[in-house]
């Protein structure tokens, strides 16, 4: 009996083994190299960097309504994703004292593959009710002003239970009919101004945006109609995009690692908007 269970057990291990294979980019030798995907596309190359658009539609729609009642969600892919300087006193994570670091700086999340996006929701109407913004664990609501042609803070969400949510810029504006949203160096979290946004506290790590270089994603946006469109292998791809995490501080699960985890893809089980 105890063979037999030493063998289940055994035999358990090495399929959970098999069951975690991953594939791990070697960073360092693409690093050196800057026509390998680490460095992107230039978005105003052509063709157009594509975004990938999931749009979702409610049971309650009818085609025969005027205009469905849906949500849309864009996603931007980012190849690689250089982390932040964080201060550290010692191997403790340390606040800035009069915005200086007492201890040294180190470099923490940079991780390859990192998908953001932004969702529109749609009721009925020709033009949007509400935005989402998503900002790495968190995100923020924005509902649309007619009137003013703007989209008016709402209210703020996290994902994983984040203890710091950041402040949220109150608006975002439009031009020539797009949302304006600024992806911050480095992280690529998306925000509706330029500036600096802080989302950690302890270590105070920034976002920081600004006027780089225009991306018009509407120049080449791939539709995907959830239940109508055939989707693509990669989007069904449930695992995390990425290396594994490495080089932690602290405990792997606060993610203040050197090297961090990519996301999961697009196809996830919370929703920004639900019908
Ligand atoms: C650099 O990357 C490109 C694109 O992946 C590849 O074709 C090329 O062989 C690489 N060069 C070196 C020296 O590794």
């Amino acid at each position: 009996m105890k063979k037999i269970l030493r063998f289940f057990l055994f035999f358990t291990f090495v399929y959970k083994k098999i069951l975690e294979f991953v594939m791990v980019t070697k960073i360092d030798g693409l690093k050196v190299n800057f026509s390998s995907f680490l460095y992107g596309k230039n978005p105003k190359k052509q063709p157009p960097v594509p975004i990938y658009a999931v749009v979702t539609y409610c049971p309650t729609t009818t085609f025969s309504e005027t205009f469905p009642n849906f949500y849309v969600t864009y996603w931007m892919f980012y190849p690689f994703n250089e982390g932040k300087d964080a201060c550290f006193l010692g191997k403790v994570p340390a606040p800035l004292i009069f915005s200086k670091c007492l201890g040294h700086y180190r470099k923490l999340g940079n991780h390859i593959g990192d998908w953001e996006h932004i969702s529109l929701l749609f009721s009925n109407h020709i033009y949007p009710d509400k935005l989402f913004l998503s900002v790495h664990d968190a995100g923020a609501f924005y509902i649309y002003n007619r009137n003013t042609n703007v989209f008016k803070f709402e209210s703020k969400m996290s994902r994983k239970g984040v203890a710091q949510v950041p402040a949220f810029p109150e608006f975002v504006r439009l031009q020539g009919g797009h949302p304006v949203i600024f992806a911050a160096e480095g992280s690529h979290g998306l925000w509706s101004t330029p500036g600096e946004h802080e989302f950690i506290r302890v270590p105070k790590i920034l976002d920081k945006t600004g006027y780089g270089t225009p991306w018009k994603t509407w120049a080449s946006i791939k539709f995907y109609h959830i239940g109508l469109s055939e989707l693509p292998s990669w989007m069904n791809f449930k695992g995390k995009w990425g290396n594994p995490k490495t080089k932690c501080v602290l405990l792997k699960k606060f993610g203040l690692c050197e090297y961090t985890e990519g996301p999961r893809g697009l196809l996830r089980e919370n929703k920004d908007f639900y019908c």
